[in-house]
C-alpha cells in the first residue's frame, strides 16, 4: 500500500483489489439472534448471505498505518430481529474506528464496555443514513444493524494494529438489540 489512490469502491461498495473478502451467512451467526427456531429455518432454507466485507490491510500492521474496508450488510430478518454484523471490541481498547455510510439505512449499536465485558456503562444507538460519518471510540463495542429494505453499505477505517475481540460479544450477546 504505497499509492495515493488505494482503491475505488464501486457503487455496491466492492473494493477492486481487497487483501481479503469475508462472507458471513446466517449459519455463521449461530447464537447471535434470539429466535433460535427462526434461525434454524433460515439456515435450512438457503442459508442467505447476511454481509460481505472487502478488506484492505497492510502486510505488516502498525499503529502508524491504516486498515480499511467496506461492509455490505444485506436487508433481512431472523424472526423479528434485523440482519446485523457480529459485533466486536477492539484490542487494545484505545483503537478507534471511523465509518462513512455510502447507502442504506440502519443503526450502529455502541456499548461502552467494562474490562471483561461483564457490564456496559453506556449504550448508544446511532442512526445511520447516507453521508453520515460515525466515530466509535476504542472502548466501545460496536455492531451495525440494517433496518432498511436495501443494502446498508459503509466504508470504515481503523489503525492497522487493531485486534478484534469477537468472543466477548459472542459469549454474552450485545448490550442492546434492534427489532423491526
Ligand atoms: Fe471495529
Amino acid at each position: 500500500m504505497n499509492s495515493s489512490v488505494l482503491s475505488t469502491p464501486d457503487s455496491m461498495g466492492r473494493i477492486d483489489q481487497p487483501t481479503s473478502v469475508r462472507q458471513v451467512r446466517v449459519s455463521d451467526l449461530k447464537g447471535v439472534f434470539t429466535d433460535e427456531p427462526a434461525w434454524q429455518r433460515m439456515v435450512a432454507d438457503g442459508d442467505p448471505l447476511v454481509y460481505e466485507v472487502y478488506l484492505v490491510e497492510p502486510a505488516t500492521p502498525s499503529g502508524w498505518d491504516m486498515s480499511y474496508g467496506t461492509t455490505i450488510l444485506h436487508p433481512g430478518r431472523v424472526g423479528d430481529e434485523c440482519f446485523l454484523t457480529r459485533g466486536h471490541l477492539h484490542e487494545p481498547n484505545d483503537r478507534p474506528e471511523l465509518a462513512y455510510v455510502m447507502s442504506g439505512e440502519g443503526v450502529m449499536l455502541l456499548a461502552e464496555v467494562s474490562p471483561g465485558g461483564t457490564s456496559a456503562a453506556t449504550t448508544e444507538n446511532v442512526r445511520l443514513s447516507p453521508g453520515l460519518v460515525a466515530y466509535a471510540e476504542g472502548r466501545y463495542a460496536h455492531r451495525v444493524v440494517n433496518t432498511g429494505s436495501t443494502d446498508l453499505i459503509f466504508f470504515s477505517v481503523w489503525p492497522s494494529d487493531t485486534g478484534h475481540d469477537y468472543d466477548t460479544v459472542g459469549r454474552r450477546g450485545f448490550w442492546s438489540r434492534v427489532t423491526g
